[in-house]
């Protein structure tokens, strides 16, 4: 029997894959995907969502697609890693992952590639009034070529609307890379960036996870002291903070306790130190200013 039932869950409840469902809506997780889904229906071209490594950009970037699922106005695809060595090689990428089939091979040139997205695009949007939105996890992968073939792809426009919607989600890094780039740096319409939690986000988080995994018991499994410990510890990561709970269950199981408390966590942390496996995690304050205003 897996460990999850034993403690009385349906389902895993500190899993580390980008489940939708198991997303905590923070504030900021909230606005960033509201925000997002605004500016998509408006058709301003490009949107960019920053945040170090497990703050939950790839989380969200399921929960919006989730989201623009519901409505057939909306025709998207998602790339994960955009490592194109140049722009042909991610335009027919782009071709493959839209599902644009006719005349196309592998002889096909640049400017056939170019010319059929465009006509994609027209066509979508004009003719069968769709929204064309273009994901991109990982966006600090793409390269200074590749941001100048987005930079392209935003030139195809009317009057009222870009004819590509496109949604970057990247690491920090990113964001010097495109202060570089005036022109791309320009075109940004709407930005946000993701910190890690304070303590009470990180209280409403793990409860939220724990009846999400179908919790009924009465009981607190994690108790204040130990959530505190565990916030100053994971500094408030959500990916930090779902595998310290992931381990502290385990724990319980097998020492045979009911609830995590401060001495549960703090053991825990004590046997990383002694394998040598913690790490010094890189603090971001919510207050500095990443975004040239
Ligand atoms: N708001 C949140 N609520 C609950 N869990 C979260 C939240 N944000 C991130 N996580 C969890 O943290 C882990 C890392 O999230 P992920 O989306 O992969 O981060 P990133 O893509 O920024 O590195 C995942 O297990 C995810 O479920
Ligand atoms: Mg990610």
């Amino acid at each position: 029997m897996s460990y999850h039932k034993i403690l009385g869950f349906e389902r895993e409840p500190f899993s580390t894959s980008p489940d939708p469902d198991f997303l905590y809506m923070s504030k900021e997780h909230e606005q960033a995907l509201t925000n997002t889904l605004i500016e998509l229906n408006l058709r301003r071209g490009l949107n960019i969502i920053l945040g170090d490594i497990g703050t939950g950009k790839t989380t969200l970037s399921r929960k919006l697609i989730q989201e623009l699922g519901k409505r057939d106005r909306f025709v998207f695809q998602m790339i994960l890693n955009p490592s194109f060595e140049n722009e042909k090689q991610f335009l027919a990428a782009l071709v493959r992952n839209f599902n644009l089939p006719e005349g196309l091979d592998e002889r096909s040139t640049l400017v056939d590639i170019r010319d059929a997205f465009e006509k994609f695009l027209l066509d979508g949007t004009l003719n069968r009034q769709k929204v064309i939105i273009l994901i991109i996890d990982e966006a600090q992968k793409l390269t200074d070529e590749s941001l100048e073939t987005l930079r392209l792809l935003l030139n195809y426009e009317t009057n009222e609307f870009k004819l590509i919607q496109i949604v970057l989600l990247g690491q920090m890094e990113l964001l010097e890379r495109i202060i570089k780039h005036e022109n791309f740096y320009d075109r940004i319409n709407f930005k946000f960036s993701l910190y890690p939690f304070d303590i009470g986000e990180t209280r409403a988080m793990i409860n939220f996870r724990i009846r999400r995994a179908g919790y009924q018991g009465k009981m607190q499994l994690f108790m204040d002291d130990a959530i505190r410990e565990i916030h100053a510890y994971t500094h408030g990561y959500p990916r930090r903070i779902t595998m310290m709970c992931h381990k502290a269950l385990k724990y319980l199981i097998l020492k045979n306790r009911y609830v995590v408390d401060q001495d549960v966590i703090k053991s825990i942390i004590e046997d990383e130190e002694r394998l040598g496996w913690q790490k010094t995690a890189k603090v971001l304050q919510p207050s500095s200013n990443f975004w040239r205003s």
